[in-house]
C-alpha cells in the first residue's frame, strides 16, 4: 500500500531514534519515497549519515544549509506528502506540536503538512503518564493526527511500564491499513476477550475450563487482516498472536479480564466478548498452600463480575458488541435470551453436542444470531475461516448491508 507514497519521517531526540533507522528501511522496502526531517537532538542519537544513506535523500534538520545558504522550505515539503509520521515523538516535539511552536524544521513542517499525521510518542513512563502529555496527545487526536501508542515493557531509564516506542513493524502496519481502503474495517477499533479465567485459590491452585482462546484468536487475526486496531485481552493461553495490528494484553482473573475489557471498551467501535470466564471466585485467597487433610473442605465462591452484561450497559450508539454461548439445551431459545439479557447486537451460538465444535478443537460450527432476528449456519470448519466469516458477517452489518 505504501509503494510511490511520498513520506514524511520525523525523527526527534529519544534514544529510540535508533529504531527510527529500521522503520526508515522498511519504508523503503514497501516502495515508499521518504524524506528525513530531524530535530537538532534527534541528531545526538543518530546520524544524518545512516539516514540519508538509507533514505537516498540529504536529511532537512535546519531552515537553511549553513554554508550555501540554501532554504528548505517546509512550506514545499508539506505538500509533498503523502503522510507524515514522527517517530520517535518525544514530550518535548508532542508538546510543541500541540501548541503550535514552530522553533525547529519538523514543527515547521508538521504546521504546513497537509497529509495525516501519525505520531509514535517515546518517553518514560512518567513522562508519559504526566497530565501535560496526555493533555498535548488529546489536542493532537483533536487536530485529527493519529497518535500510535507506545507499548509498555521496559525502558531506557531500566524502569518499566508504557513509553516504548512502537516497533517499526507495527508502526509499518498503521500506515498500510491506513493507506488500503478496500479493508471493511478500515479505521475501526475492536476490543476482544479470549481464553479462560484463572480464579486463584493459593499460590499452587485455581478454578479454571478449558477454553484455549483458539476461536478468540482467530478472530482477533481476522479482524486485523480486514483493517482493524485489535486489542486482544487474553486470559492464561499457550497461542501467540501474529498480525502486528493486534495488541495483547495478558490477565489471568476475571477480575483482571474485566478491569483491562472495560478500560478498553470506551475507545472500542467493536467488542467481541470470546472469553470463557469463570463465573465464581474463591471468597478467599490463601497466601500459603492448603495442606490436604482428612475433613471436608468447603470453598466458599463469589459471583464473577460479567464483562459482556457491564458492555452492554456502557455501550453507546454506534458500538457493536457481539457475545458467544455456549450451549448444551435449548441452544437458540438460551442464546437470544442471553442477547436481550447483556444488551449484546449478536450472539455466537456453539452447541457442546455438535461434533468438532467448542472447546480445544481447532474447527468450530456456529450460528450467528443476530438482534434484529437474522440467523447464519456456519457449518463446520478451521476457526480461522469461522472466524473470517463472522467478521463478514460484521463488516456487513457495519456497512448497512444487515
Ligand atoms: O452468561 P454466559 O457466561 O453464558 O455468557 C456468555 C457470554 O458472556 C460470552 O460472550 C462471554 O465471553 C461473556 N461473559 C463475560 N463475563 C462473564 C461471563 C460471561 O463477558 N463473567
Amino acid at each position: 500500500m505504501l509503494k510511490g507514497k511520498h513520506i514524511i519521517l520525523g525523527i526527534t531526540g529519544s534514544i529510540a531514534a535508533y529504531k527510527a533507522a529500521y522503520l526508515l528501511r522498511l519504508l523503503i522496502k514497501q516502495g515508499a519515497e521518504v524524506q528525513v526531517v530531524m530535530t537538532p537532538a534527534g541528531k545526538e542519537f543518530i546520524t544524518p549519515v545512516t539516514l540519508s544513506s538509507l533514505s537516498g535523500k540529504p536529511v532537512v534538520s535546519e531552515f537553511f544549509t549553513a554554508n550555501t545558504g540554501e532554504w528548505h522550505s517546509h512550506v514545499d515539503l508539506g505538500l509533498w506528502a503523502d503522510a507524515m509520521i514522527i517517530a520517535p515523538a518525544t514530550a518535548s516535539t508532542i508538546g510543541k506540536m500541540a501548541n503550535g511552536i514552530a522553533d525547529n524544521m519538523l514543527v515547521t513542517t508538521y504546521l504546513s503538512c497537509k497529509a495525516p499525521v501519525f505520531v509514535a510518542p517515546a518517553m518514560d513512563l512518567d513522562m508519559y503518564a504526566h497530565a501535560s502529555t496526555q493533555r498535548n496527545l488529546e489536542l493532537l487526536k483533536s487536530y485529527g493526527n493519529h497518535i500510535i501508542e507506545p507499548a509498555t515493557g521496559e525502558l531506557a531509564s531500566h524502569l518499566t511500564g508504557k513509553g516504548r516506542m512502537e516497533e517499526p513493524e507495527r508502526i509499518v502496519a498503521v500506515l498500510d491499513r491506513f493507506f488500503d481502503s478496500t479493508q471493511p474495517l478500515r479505521g475501526k477499533r475492536v476490543v476482544i476477550t479470549a481464553g479462560p479465567t484463572y480464579e486463584k485459590i493459593d499460590p499452587v491452585r485455581f478454578i479454571g475450563n478449558y477454553s484455549s482462546g483458539k476461536m478468540g484468536f482467530a478472530l482477533a487475526e481476522a479482524c486485523a487482516q480486514a483493517g482493524a486496531e485489535v486489542v486482544l485481552v487474553a486470559g492464561p493461553v499457550s497461542l501467540c498472536e501474529r498480525h502486528a495490528a493486534i495488541h495483547r494484553i495478558d490477565v489471568e482473573s476475571a477480575e483482571e479480564m474485566y478491569r483491562a475489557t472495560v478500560a478498553e471498551y470506551d475507545r472500542a467501535d467493536i467488542a467481541i466478548m470470546c472469553a470463557a470466564v469463570a463465573d465464581y471466585a474463591p471468597e478467599t485467597v490463601s497466601d500459603v498452600k492448603l495442606k490436604r487433610t482428612l475433613e471436608e473442605r468447603v470453598l466458599r465462591l463469589k459471583p464473577n463480575p460479567d464483562i459482556a452484561a457491564e458492555l452492554g450497559r456502557r455501550k453507546r450508539t454506534g458500538q457493536l458488541l457481539v457475545g458467544f454461548a455456549l450451549e448444551t439445551n435449548d441452544e437458540e431459545s438460551n442464546a437470544r435470551a442471553k442477547m436481550e439479557k447483556k444488551n449484546l447486537d449478536f450472539i455466537v451460538l456453539n452447541s457442546l453436542r455438535d461434533a468438532g465444535a467448542g472447546f480445544r478443537c481447532d474447527t468450530n460450527k456456529v450460528t450467528v444470531i443476530g438482534r434484529e432476528g437474522s440467523s447464519v449456519e456456519i457449518p463446520c470448519k478451521p476457526k480461522a475461516e469461522v472466524a473470517a466469516d463472522i467478521v463478514d458477517i460484521l463488516a456487513r452489518y457495519i456497512s448497512g448491508e444487515k
